[in-house]
């Protein structure tokens, strides 16, 4: 039995499973070409049909990740801010928010839609609760039989976080907090407050910048902005942001009188920017880990479930990690409401029909893949000169480019599921040369000086590296390095000491594993520095996407497959 999921109104996604077990999932952004693409998933769904080797007709169910009839705070806020803002207006179209099907109104004509487009056929449609898609996207693939889960963003239909149990096939909700107390948004709403793009990815360089700063607003924020109930909730105060009319996420006088007032865009980046970020920061880690405190209490379970945009704060996740009386944790790679279009196949499957589990997602590469000849045929196209070389000779000559300073778009396999690059669409580069930093963001990324870099590593070297046993192979925690390896790899190591690892697997990514594992062998190190392979755009998804980046950009070769190609000087 094939069931297809959607999310189509902000980073639109496609997901198929066939049975249980996925076959296929992808962000509609890596076909179009837009970042965050919204508005229904035509090609992410094209692709997930034609992966399945199936057509539309093949399909028994379909499942959206939304309730479009419990619309009434959420669309009023759109029509709101469509007619307050014109610039929030034209950003919401650039990304499709306004193309077709991209209303909750137009969800639902999707039925029909997708008749239209994709042929005839007698599926059946699902209107889903969005945080319990987030629930079932993390639970369902998690490799726990039973866990309490967590589920938290900006807000669903008027859900913002989500508190359930998992046992074997079901997932029952235990406690919803709603609008307009809404962690995603406190975190929008800072953003957006030092001059960064709230809802685009901006949230990132938030946490970014916070390690440098010092919590110096966090007792006002705690006390007045977002404070937290003797119930293991929060309250975000309305009186002081305005985001539940909204208007521009701004925050109140009384908010600037204490901060300084908001950073005006392309105005110098000073400390009390980064004094604001650390301590919101540190405010929603407070609150995050009250909220898990409250879930452990609920549910006495040891395992524990995460997802929604919030869950991609890895640093909250590594105080969560280490400092709630939790003892395993999962959180899925496609984190935010991409991943809710596999929640909402899941949900069906599981909650719905009664099936039970058997598949756990141990890895990301769910997206297109091409051949080498694929590969080759495209750098052909391109008039570029390659050389073809078997692992065993093209391995060991990467690792010793890479040990000589040189930064390599790395591209094989199945692309990742997820906002994250882990090694199948990487750029990698020498984690020990504390320059590279400056020169990925600066020279090759063009960004911001203060995006941290995060390496790959062999797995089993984990405890040397980190003190710990630690097991992430989804880049989704930071955590402290330890003290005598923080000075060996600069260029991955965060001002204060910390790293978000990829913990790679032999058996679940052997070529990438190997890759590491050369440079290994050349310096000792187990890891190499992994960003993704991307520039101001979209992660590549396709050999063409990778070569127009080459010829665009400043880095020193690229690997498609077993295709080497250097940059000529
Ligand atoms: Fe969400």
């Amino acid at each position: 039995m094939y069931i297809l999921g959607l999310t189509t109104l902000g980073d639109s996604a496609a997901a198929i499973i066939k049975d249980g077990e996925i076959i296929a999932a992808a962000e509609e952004e890596r076909f179009t070409r837009k970042k965050h693409q919204s508005g229904f998933p035509f090609l992410a769904v094209q692709y997930c049909l034609d992966e399945a080797g199936i057509t539309i007709a093949d399909v028994e169910h379909i499942g959206l990740y939304w309730k479009p009839w419990v619309l009434r705070h959420k669309a009023m806020q759109a029509v709101k801010a469509a007619l307050i803002s014109p610039s929030m207006f034209k950003a919401r179209a650039d990304r499709g928010v306004t193309g077709v099907g991209s209303s909750y109104l137009g969800m639902f004509k999707y039925p029909s839609l997708i008749r239209e487009r994709f042929g005839k056929s007698d599926f059946k449609f699902h209107y889903l609760d969005h945080h319990q898609t987030h629930a079932a996207s993390a639970f369902f693939v998690s490799p726990f039989e039973t866990a309490a889960i967590l589920t938290w963003d900006g807000t669903g239909e008027d859900t913002t976080t989500l508190f359930c149990k998992g046992a074997g096939n079901k997932i029952e909700v235990l406690k919803r907090i709603k609008l307009p107390h809404s962690l995603g948004q406190f975190y929008s709403a800072v953003t957006n407050y030092i001059g960064f793009d709230m809802f685009t990815g901006d949230e990132w360089k938030v946490m970014g910048l916070a390690a440098y700063g010092k919590p110096e607003y966090y007792d006002f924020l705690s006390k007045r902005v977002l404070t937290t109930d003797g119930n293991g909730g929060f309250k975000l105060n309305i009186r002081v942001l305005d985001h539940h009319l909204a208007k521009h996420y701004q925050f109140s006088d009384e908010v600037s009188r204490e901060l300084g007032g908001p950073r005006v865009k392309g105005e110098e980046l000073t400390e009390r920017h980064w004094n604001i970020a650390a301590s919101a920061q540190r405010v929603l880690e407070a609150t995050a880990i009250h909220l898990v405190k409250q879930i452990k209490e609920m549910t006495g379970e040891e395992n524990l479930c995460m997802a929604g945009g919030v869950a991609f704060n890895s640093v909250m996740n590594g105080r969560i990690f280490h400092e709630t009386p939790f003892k395993r944790f999962y959180v899925q790679p496609a984190a935010g409401d991409a991943g809710c279009s596999l929640g909402a196949t899941l949900l069906i499957w599981h909650q719905k029909l009664d099936n039970p589990r058997k598949f756990v997602m141990n890895h990301s590469y769910w997206g297109p893949k091409f051949s080498n000849e694929e590969c080759q045929a495209a750098l052909n196209e391109a008039g570029l000169k390659y050389e073809t070389l078997p692992d065993e000779i093209l391995l060991p000559k990467l690792a010793k480019m890479i040990s000589e300073g040189a930064i390599i778009g790395w591209f094989q396999g199945r692309m990742e599921w997820g906002p994250r690059a882990l090694g199948a669409r990487s750029f990698v580069a020498d984690p020990r040369r504390a320059d590279l930093r400056e020169a990925l963001n600066h020279k090759v990324k063009l960004r911001e000086w203060f995006r941290p870099l995060a390496p790959s590593m062999l797995e089993e070297e984990g405890f040397k590296v980190f003190g710990v046993e630690h097991h992430d192979p989804f880049m989704i925690t930071v955590i402290e390095v330890a003290e005598d390896y923080k000075k060996k790899i600069p260029a991955v190591v965060h001002v204060d000491g910390t790293a978000r690892p990829q913990m790679v697997n032999k058996e679940v990514n052997p070529r990438y594993w190997n890759l590491i594992n050369e440079f290994k062998k050349l310096t000792g190190i187990p890891m190499l520095l992994n960003t993704s392979f991307n520039i101001q755009e979209p992660i590549v998804c396709t050999p063409q996407d990778a070569i127009n980046t080459f010829k665009n950009a400043n880095f020193d070769a690229l690997v498609l497959e077993n295709n080497l190609v250097l940059r000529s000087v």
